[in-house]
């Protein structure tokens, strides 16, 4: 995928748009690039972002940053909304600016033309673009927004939902949040029957491999489930919330574990970012399984098949087994 392009769009978009300097900006998926445009130089900017690597460097570079729209986000001169892969959470971001923007206040919205801009620019009614970086950034005026009905469809859109058959709880446009994994499912199939001690669960999305650990295991004495997305693990800890065993971490895996060692680790890695492809983020996820086991723990991971995660296996662990290869999925078990 290319790179991102909605800071140049922003920048470009909010010299047409903004004759003053905006005051209050709430930028949605927001980026270290964005929040310190030159535009917004003077105004007080609040960043949202539920994805925890980017809400860290966001802090980083000093910027008043949430996971949510906080109540008194409100009455902002300009919200802005950068466009993610996930059309659900991209409108409920519109709707959700829209609300809190001020008599005469503007929402624009950037991103990648791969990512549908246009299409979002349709869907929002919005007359005034501009199209430039492979992407498009379009805007309204509060007064020129989509009507009320459509944009509380759209905010209630994301919020934590119950998935027949079970009625277990997901959150729209997360990873695989309406449905189990078949990578996740192959993985859960080959875990020990009874694992006993500290348990960790890599990337937990909305909790499928802890719940089944929890179902299957009383002798856990910690549970720990880290996860980036925000409103994952807030799935997740509604899933899991009869089982005292487990802790919630929003938490960025590559940094390392805050609370180990542990006994084993479970995990279905990533293999892409929001923005695409790239083995790193699983190496990362190896690596830091590795630095949290103690001596003779074990790691229980499941990955797409053709991914050469075997020479970080044989890096850093004494051993590792391939457990079951089926489906386009292989089941590896690495031992401290
Ligand atoms: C392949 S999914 C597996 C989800 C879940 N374990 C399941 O079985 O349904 C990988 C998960 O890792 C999360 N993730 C991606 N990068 C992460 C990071 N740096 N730190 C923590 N979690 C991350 C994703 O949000 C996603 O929920």
């Amino acid at each position: 995928m290319r790179p991102d392009p909605s800071a140049q769009l922003f920048a470009s978009a909010i010299a047409r748009v903004c004759p003053i300097a905006p005051r209050r900006v709430l930028c949605f998926d927001a980026t270290p690039e964005i929040v310190t445009l030159p535009a917004l130089a003077t105004a007080r900017v609040v960043a949202i972002q539920g994805w925890r690597p980017l809400h860290d460097a966001l802090r980083a570079s000093g910027a008043a940053t949430r996971p949510d729209p906080a109540e008194d986000d409100l009455d902002v001169d300009l919200a802005l909304v950068r466009l993610g892969r996930s059309r659900v959470r991209n409108l409920a971001a519109i709707a959700e600016g829209t609300l809190r923007l001020a008599a005469g206040g503007t929402l624009i919205a950037a991103g990648a033309n791969e990512l549908g801009a246009a299409g979002h620019a349709r869907l929002a009614g919005a007359r005034d673009s501009i199209a430039g970086f492979h992407g498009r950034a379009f805007w309204f005026a509060r007064e020129a927004a989509p009507q009320a009905a459509t944009l509380a469809a759209w905010r209630a859109a994301v919020a934590l939902t119950a998935v027949p058959p079970d009625g277990r709880i997901g959150a729209p446009g997360a990873f695989a949040w309406d449905r189990v994994d078949t990578g996740s499912e192959l993985l859960a199939a080959h875990l020990p029957a009874a694992i006993a001690g500290r348990v960790a669960d890599l990337g937990a999305g909305w909790g499928f491999l802890s719940l089944r650990l929890g179902a299957t295991s009383p002798r856990i004495e910690t549970l720990d489930l880290y996860e980036a997305d925000h409103a994952s693990l807030a799935a997740a800890r509604a899933n899991l919330k009869h089982v005292a065993a487990a802790r919630f971490h929003w938490h960025d895996v590559a940094t390392g574990l805050p609370h180990s060692p542990y006994d084993i680790i479970v995990s279905n890695p990533p293999f892409h970012d929001d923005r695409g492809a790239d083995i790193a983020i699983g190496l990362g996820f190896i690596r830091a399984a590795a630095r949290a086991l103690r001596p003779g723990g074990t790691l229980w991971l499941v990955a797409n098949r053709r991914l050469p995660y075997e020479a970080a296996l044989r890096a850093e662990f004494a051993h590792s087994a391939l457990v079951d290869a089926r489906d386009g999925y292989k089941v590896i078990a690495a031992r401290r």
